[in-house]
């Protein structure tokens, strides 16, 4: 049969994921390649407990269908925690539970992008993100993120010129560079967007994680009828659980509900439930202090090994927060590479080309440090700097 598939469906860049996934389930390769929190934060008990607890007292109502907009107490218990942690005034009412952020990322793209529209992101950017995108058949247009945030100048530059339908940021311990906006940043950004007909789109997948502990303000605050601010459960709970959200004006919301709908009807409302009932009886700060703990030890000790131990030439970012950092390679040294010869050697990373929408990154990778312990990030490390002197010319 040759499949008539519709033309969107060439758009989406090339994959890396199938061979991700080889990769980490090959006991003998230690990988900072993938993209997982780690396994051993993730309460089981307490969720088998939230779960027992729904199931008993209102097992029926949490298995019927639901309605799109998602499960109230989850939704006030979102806005409370944005007043308390933010000082923000996000009502129950302008926040819709979704499948994941992710898919915020599509549903975001499907009310918004036709096709031939110009959509902007930092370089590097969200892998995640352009594959959601790109199947909008948008045009691409990207700025470059350094160590405060985009550089201020060609971000004016792009929204003035080619006016995005939207920008999207994360402007806390961006995947994949770690980088964070600075307040300035953050403000100079929120200016522009004021002063343009783009919206801001804010993924804050990671802006529970300082390992300072303290709160960023998202941009979305300063502009709050010009931006969409999307959250997860993902990173700080449980990815399996599939819980994230959306806030956003009440005009952008009717459409975003609208779109919703009709992919899915609404988010799984067991787990809405579940995770409700969890957080009724949990200390999510605590939770989440250990987990920021444990990664900022992580990422100090890959920080402190690329500055020691590896061959001058190379630079990398200094992450606040998250689970990624971003590598550039000496000169002469190519990524894929890099990456096929650190199989051979049993470390595996992940190449920067599929972060750069426009293309670029080929001296650059994305090492995680969330998922593995101080003993296998000395170890993967030493091979992987073996790999990089034998490599270089
Ligand atoms: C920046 C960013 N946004 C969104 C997501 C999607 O997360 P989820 O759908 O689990 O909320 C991820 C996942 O790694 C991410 O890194």
């Amino acid at each position: 049969m040759d499949y008539r598939f519709a033309r969107r469906m060439t758009c989406a860049p090339p994959s890396f994921l199938d061979r991700l996934f080889a990769v980490s389930k090959d006991p003998r390769i230690i990988s900072f390649a993938g993209g997982l929190p780690a396994t051993r934060f993730i309460d089981v008990e307490g969720i088998r407990e939230a779960a027992a607890r729904v199931l008993a007292e209102d097992g029926r109502d949490a298995l019927q269908y639901s309605t799109t907009d998602g499960y109230l107490p989850l939704r006030e218990y979102i806005s409370r925690r944005y007043r308390q942690r933010l000082g923000l005034a996000i009502p129950p009412e302008q926040i819709q539970i979704v499948n994941g952020s992710q898919q915020c990322l599509d549903l975001v793209a499907k009310i918004f992008l036709d096709r031939g529209d110009t959509v902007a992101m930092e370089r590097p950017g969200y892998l995640g993100a352009i594959e959601a995108f790109s199947l909008y058949e948008p045009v691409f247009r990207d700025v470059a993120l350094g160590p405060f945030g985009p550089d201020i100048d060609e971000f004016s530059r792009v929204i003035r010129d080619a006016r995005p339908k939207f920008f999207y940021g994360i402007p806390n311990s961006q995947n994949p560079s770690g980088q964070t906006y600075s307040p300035e940043a953050r403000r100079a950004v929120a200016e522009v967007i004021g002063d343009s007909d783009t919206l801001f789109y804010e993924d804050d997948a990671f802006g529970e994680l300082f390992f300072d502990g303290k709160p960023r303000p998202p941009v979305a605050g300063l502009v709050p009828d010009k931006a969409v601010l999307s959250g997860s459960f993902s990173k700080i709970i449980a990815p399996g659980m599939r819980i994230g959200w959306i806030c956003a004006p009440p005009t952008v919301l009717g459409r975003f509900n609208c779109a919703k709908q009709a992919a899915d009807l609404h988010s799984n409302f067991l787990c809405q439930k579940i995770l409700a009932a969890y957080l009724e009886t949990h200390d999510l700060d605590a939770h989440v202090r250990r987990i920021a703990r444990a990664y900022g030890e992580n990422c100090r000790l890959m920080c402190e090994i690329l500055d020691d131990d590896f061959p001058p030439g190379l630079s990398h970012t200094e992450p606040e927060g998250g689970m990624f950092l971003m590598v550039s390679l000496p000169p002469g040294l190519d990524s894929h590479r890099l990456f096929e010869e650190g199989l051979r050697k049993g470390v595996a990373v992940l190449p920067g080309t599929p972060f750069y929408a426009c293309g670029g990154g080929e001296s650059t990778v994305r090492l995680n440090f969330s998922c593995m312990d101080a003993e296998q990030i000395r170890e993967g490390m030493e091979r992987l700097s073996g790999v990089v002197r034998a490599l270089l010319p």
